[in-house]
C-alpha cells in the first residue's frame, strides 16, 4: 500500500452533516445506469430556450455531444434570470479590492454591466464566433468581459494575468484572436504589474488583434497605440443597453482556456456551452450545497479553470453571492483571509493547498484574531492536500466542526469530478482523500498494461464514461485531444496517479506525466526548457520538479550553456529572468544548475528522469523503468555523468 494515511473523522451527525451517504449513492447509481433520466432530470438547473433532442450523442468517440441541438445562452442564465426571477436586488459579487476598497453588485447591476460591455464588443465588431482575449487582473469587469462574449456569442480565451509577453502571444496566435480587454496594470502584494505593456510586446509577436480595451485600474501611464487601443470607459456608453443573448447551441464552444501538456505549446481546451453549464452547477451544488443566503468566497484566480467555474458560471447559475477578492493572500498581512471571512461573514471557503500551507506557516495567530464562526463548509482543489494540512485547516478554520472538501478535478473536466458530496450525503471524511466520484464519473486505476491494479496499489486513473463536463477538443488540434487522453486507454486518461483504499476512498497521488504543479499551477517542464534555450546562453536544458513543502513541487533546471557563454558571473539571475519574462513569474526556476553536459539516450533526448532521479537521490534497483526509451547501459552512465557533473 502506498503511504495513504487512512484515519476516518466522521463529522458531528446532525441534519447537514450526517454520515447517511445512501442518497448519495442512489444519485450515483442512477446516473450511470440510466443516464438518459439521469441528465434530462439535472439539466434542469439551468434555463434553455429549447430543449435538446438527444442527452447523449456518443457516436463519433472521443468527440462526445451532449444535449444536442438544445439551445442556451450562458450570460442569460447568469444574469437575465435572476433578474425577470426576482433576485435583481440580490447581491451577485461583494468585490474587494487590496487596499481594502469594495464594490457590492447587485444581479440588476451586473446585468447592466453585461449589456452595456456585450454593446460595445458589437460596437467594435465583435460577432458570434469570433475569439477575444481576456488578460485581466480580478476586478468586476473580468467576469463582465466573460459575461458579454457569452452573451453574443463570441468564444473568449482568459490568460491568467501572470503569464508573461510570449506565453500571450502564443495563446493569442492560436486562438487568432482579433481583440483583447485588458487593463492598466494590476495590484500585486503592493506592486503595480504594467499589463498593458506587456499586451504591447505580446502584439509584436502576433498579428490578429485589431482593437485592445483597456481598463484604468492603477491609473498608472499606459501607452495607447492610436487606432487600435480604446479605454474601457469610452467604449462602453452610458445609456442602457440591452444586447439580446445569442442562441447558442449545446455544442457551441463557451471558451478556451489553455493549460500545460507534455510538449512546448499548451493545450487549447474547448469548453462547450451546454454540458459545460449543466455540470458545473450541479457539481458545486452536489460538492458544497450552497444555500440561498449564503456568502460563497472561492479565492482562486478567474484565470484558471477554478475561477472560470466557480468564481463566475456556477455561482451566477445558481444565484449566489460570491467574493471576489482582487490581491494577495498574506497583504498586507497574512490574516487577509480570515479578515475578509469575519467582514463579510463568509459562509464557503475554497481555497487551494499551497494557499492553506503557506498560511499554516505563519501559526494559528493569524486565524485566532478573526471570528470565523460562519463557515460551514471548506474546500480546496488544485494539487493533493497532505493530511497535516488537512487537518490545520478543518481545526483551526472550521473549528473541527465544518466538513473539507476536497475536490480533485482538471482543465478537462470543466467541474469537480472526484469530491465528497456534501449536498447529496456526506461520506467520513479521510484527511487526504478526496473520497468518492461525483455522479456521472466511473473511474477506474489501470496499470501500464492497461489492466485495473488492486485496492491499495498505485495506478493511472482513468475515466470509462463521458460527462456533460468534459472538454470538447483542443482547439486546431483534435489529433492532440484523441492522442494525449485517449490514445493509451480508449477511454480518458487523466495524467494522475491514484490509489483507491480498502473502503473504496480515492486518493490522488500527483501527476504521471511531465507536467509539475507549482502552487496549485499547472506547468510543463517542456516549455520551461524551451523558454531557457530560447535565451541567448543555452544550449540545452533539462527541467523537473523537487517535491517541495509548500509549494508542491519546486522549479529545478539543468542547463549546459553554449561554447563561450557564462563568462559573467550572474548568468543563473539573468536566465531566471528571462524566463520570468517570456512565460511570466509563476515559471521562475527555483534552482538553475549550470552544468558542461546533460545525459542523452542514442537518439538524442535529454534523460531528464535520470538527472531528477539521481539529484533527488532516488536511483531505484531496476533502473529499467527509469526511461522507456533508452537502454539499461545507457542509463547507467547518463547517472554517471550527472554524478560527475553535479558533484552530488
Ligand atoms: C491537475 C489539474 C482543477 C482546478 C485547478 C487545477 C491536480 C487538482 C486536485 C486535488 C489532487 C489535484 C491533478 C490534476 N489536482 N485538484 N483535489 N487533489 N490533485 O486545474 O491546472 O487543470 O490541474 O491538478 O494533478 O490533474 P489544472
Amino acid at each position: 500500500m502506498t503511504e495513504v494515511e487512512d484515519e476516518i473523522i466522521t463529522l458531528p451527525v446532525d441534519e447537514r452533516y450526517h454520515t447517511a451517504i445512501e442518497s448519495y449513492k442512489k444519485a450515483y447509481k442512477e446516473s450511470l445506469e440510466q443516464p438518459e433520466t439521469f441528465w434530462s432530470r439535472e439539466a434542469g438547473i439551468i434555463d434553455w430556450f429549447k430543449k435538446w433532442d438527444k442527452v447523449l450523442d456518443d457516436s463519433n468517440p472521443p468527440f462526445f455531444r451532449w444535449f444536442v441541438n438544445g439551445k442556451l445562452n450562458a450570460s442569460y442564465n447568469a444574469v437575465d434570470r435572476h433578474v425577470l426571477g426576482g433576485k435583481r436586488n440580490k447581491v451577485a459579487y461583494i468585490w474587494v479590492a487590496e487596499n481594502g476598497d469594495e464594490k457590492i453588485v447587485s444581479y440588476d447591476g451586473l446585468y447592466y454591466r453585461v449589456n452595456n460591455f456585450a454593446k460595445a464588443l458589437l460596437d467594435m465588431g465583435i460577432k458570434r464566433g469570433d475569439r477575444i482575449i481576456l488578460y485581466m487582473p480580478m476586478i468586476l469587469e473580468a467576469p463582465v468581459a466573460m459575461l458579454a462574449a457569452a452573451r453574443i456569442g463570441a468564444t473568449f480565451s482568459f490568460v491568467f494575468a501572470g503569464f508573461g509577453a510570449s506565453a500571450l502571444a502564443e495563446r493569442i496566435n492560436d486562438s487568432q484572436a482579433t481583440l483583447v480587454v485588458t487593463a492598466d496594470g494590476s495590484f500585486r502584494a503592493g506592486k503595480i504589474v504594467k499589463l498593458k505593456e506587456i499586451v504591447d510586446e505580446a502584439l509584436t509577436m502576433s498579428s490578429t488583434v485589431k482593437t485592445v480595451v483597456v481598463v484604468k485600474r492603477t491609473g498608472i501611464d499606459a501607452p495607447m497605440q492610436e487606432g487600435r487601443d480604446v479605454w474601457w470607459d469610452d467604449v462602453i456608453g452610458h445609456g442602457s443597453n440591452y444586447v439580446k443573448p445569442e442562441e447558442m447551441d449545446a455544442n457551441d464552444p463557451l471558451y478556451i482556456l489553455y493549460t500545460s501538456g507534455t510538449t512546448g505549446k499548451p493545450k487549447g481546451v474547448v469548453h462547450s456551452t451546454g454540458g459545460y453549464s449543466v455540470w458545473i452547477a450541479n457539481t458545486l451544488k452536489w460538492a458544497f450545497n450552497p444555500g440561498d443566503d449564503d456568502r460563497w468566497w472561492c479565492a482562486a484566480d478567474i484565470g484558471w479553470v477554478t475561477g472560470h467555474s466557480y468564481i463566475v458560471f456556477a455561482p451566477l447559475f445558481l444565484g449566489l453571492t460570491s467574493i471576489l477578492y482582487e490581491g494577495a493572500i498574506t497583504y498586507p498581512a497574512p490574516d487577509r483571509l480570515w479578515e475578509i471571512i469575519e467582514k463579510y461573514r463568509v459562509n464557503m471557503l475554497y481555497t487551494s493547498p499551497t494557499a492553506i500551507r503557506t498560511l499554516m506557516r505563519y501559526g494559528t495567530k493569524y486565524p485566532k484574531m478573526h471570528d470565523l464562526s460562519t463557515l460551514k463548509v471548506l474546500g480546496t482543489v488544485g494539487e493533493p492536500i497532505n493530511p497535516a494540512a488537512w487537518k490545520w485547516y478543518f481545526e483551526n478554520i472550521g473549528d473541527s466542526k465544518t466538513p473539507i472538501i476536497d475536490t480533485y478535478w482538471q482543465t478537462e473536466t470543466g467541474g469537480f469530478v472526484i469530491s465528497p458530496s456534501n449536498g447529496l450525503g456526506l461520506p467520513p471524511l479521510k484527511p487526504g482523500s478526496a473520497t468518492f466520484p461525483v455522479p456521472g464519473i466511473d473511474p477506474t486505476i489501470l496499470d501500464e498494461s492497461g489492466k485495473e491494479v488492486k485496492t491499495g496499489q498505485k495506478g493511472f486513473l482513468v475515466f470509462k464514461k463521458p460527462w456533460p463536463g468534459m472538454f470538447m477538443t483542443l482547439n486546431n488540434d483534435p489529433e492532440r485531444y484523441k492522442e494525449v487522453y485517449f490514445k493509451k486507454y480508449g477511454m480518458y486518461y487523466t495524467g494522475d496517479y491514484a490509489v483507491n483504499d480498502h473502503d473504496g476512498y480515492f486518493w490522488l497521488l500527483g501527476r504521471a506525466d511531465e507536467v509539475l504543479k507549482v502552487s496549485g499551477h499547472r506547468l510543463g517542464t517542456i516549455e520551461i526548457e524551451d523558454a531557457l534555450i530560447s535565451s541567448n546562453e543555452v544550449a540545452e536544458s533539462a527541467v523537473f520538479g523537487r517535491p517541495h513543502e509548500v509549494k508542491g513541487d519546486a522549479i529545478i533546471a539543468f542547463v549546459v550553456l553554449k561554447e563561450g557563454e557564462g563568462g559573467d558571473g550572474d548568468i543563473v539571475s539573468k536566465l531566471r529572468n528571462h524566463v520570468r519574462e517570456t512565460l511570466g513569474p509563476i515559471y521562475t526556476p527555483d534552482e538553475i544548475h549550470i552544468v558542461g553536459a546533460l545525459p542523452k539516450t542514442r537518439s538524442g533526448k535529454i534523460m531528464r528522469r535520470v538527472v531528477r532521479a539521481v539529484f533527488l537521490n532516488q536511483v531505484p534497483g531496476d533502473i529499467s523503468t527509469l526511461e522507456n526509451s533508452a537502454s539499461v547501459d545507457e542509463i547507467k552512465s547518463a547517472i554517471e555523468l550527472v554524478k560527475r557533473e553535479t558533484s552530488l
